[in-house]
C-alpha cells in the first residue's frame, strides 16, 4: 500500500501502534477498513518476524477474513472462544466521549459484536474522524432486514432522520452487507443522546444494527501529521 497520500501515511501510522500493543497468546478481533487494514498488516508483519506468537484472529466482516488469511493470521469463530483479549478498529466519527458512528464499510453489526466482546476495544482513527457532535460530518448507517425497509425508513422520518438506502457502487443496485441486508443511511440534524438513539432505532422492527457505538470504546489512537511528521496520540 502507499504511504504517500498523508491521509495513508496517518491511518497506516496508528494502524501500525494499535498492531505493537497486541501480546502473544491474544485472542484479537479484526475490524473492518483501510486504518484497520494496516493494523491487521502490521500483525502479519509482527508474527512473520517472530515479535508476535500464538495469536488468533476473530474477524469482523469479508475483508477482515480475506486480510487476516493474506497475513497468515489464524482465524477462530466465537463459537471456539470464550473471550476476546483486544479488538482493534477503525470508525467514521468519534466524540469526546469516545462514542462512535461506525459503518462506512457496512460491517457494523458484525464489529459491535466483537468489538464488544473484547476487554480492550482500540479505535484507529486519523485525526479528521473527531468531532464535537456525532452525525457532524458522517450519515448514521443503520442495517435493515430487506422486507422491511419501506416501514424502517418511515419509522426513521418519524424520529426526525432523513433515510436513504446505500448504493452499490460498480455494482447496480444497493448495497448488500455480509449478512445479506440493506443499509439505510440516515443524516439526524443532531444527535443529542447517542446512546438513546442507538437504542431508540434497534427498537424498530426490521433493523439489524445501527451504527452508533456508545460507551464501547476503551482507547481510542489518533493519527495525525504535526510539522510535516507522522504521530500518534491516544484520546
Ligand atoms: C466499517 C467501519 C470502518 O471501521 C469505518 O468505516 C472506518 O473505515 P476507514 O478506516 O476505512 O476510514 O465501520 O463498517
Amino acid at each position: 500500500m502507499s504511504t504517500e497520500d498523508p491521509v495513508k501515511l496517518m491511518k497506516q501510522q496508528v494502524g501500525t501502534a494499535a498492531a505493537a500493543r497486541v501480546q502473544s497468546g491474544s485472542i484479537v478481533g479484526l475490524g473492518t477498513g483501510s486504518t484497520t487494514a494496516f493494523a491487521i498488516q502490521a500483525l502479519g508483519d509482527r508474527l512473520k518476524s517472530g515479535d508476535l506468537k500464538d495469536i488468533k484472529g476473530v474477524p469482523t466482516s469479508f475483508q477482515a477474513i480475506v486480510l487476516a488469511r493474506q497475513n497468515h493470521i489464524p482465524l477462530v469463530s466465537l463459537d471456539e472462544i470464550d473471550h476476546i483479549d483486544v479488538a482493534i478498529d477503525g470508525a467514521d466519527e468519534v466524540d469526546p466521549q469516545k462514542n462512535l458512528i461506525k459503518g462506512g464499510g457496512a460491517a457494523h453489526t458484525q464489529e459491535k459484536i466483537v468489538d464488544s466482546l473484547a476487554d480492550l476495544f482500540i479505535v484507529v482513527v486519523d485525526g479528521g474522524k473527531l468531532v464535537d457532535r456525532l452525525g457532524s460530518t458522517f450519515l448514521l448507517p443503520v442495517e435493515v432486514v430487506p422486507m422491511a425497509v419501506t416501514p424502517v425508513m418511515r419509522a426513521i422520518e418519524k424520529l426526525g432522520g432523513k433515510p436513504e438506502l446505500r448504493m452499490g457502487v460498480k455494482k447496480a443496485g444497493p448495497v448488500v452487507t455480509d449478512n445479506g441486508n440493506l443499509v439505510v443511511d440516515v443524516k439526524f440534524d443532531s444527535i443529542d443522546n447517542p446512546a438513546e438513539l442507538e437504542k431508540t432505532l434497534n427498537n424498530i422492527p426490521g433493523v439489524l444494527e445501527n451504527g452508533i457505538f456508545a460507551g464501547v470504546a476503551n482507547v481510542v489512537l489518533v493519527g495525525e501529521i504535526i510539522d510535516g511528521k507522522p504521530t500518534v496520540r491516544e484520546v
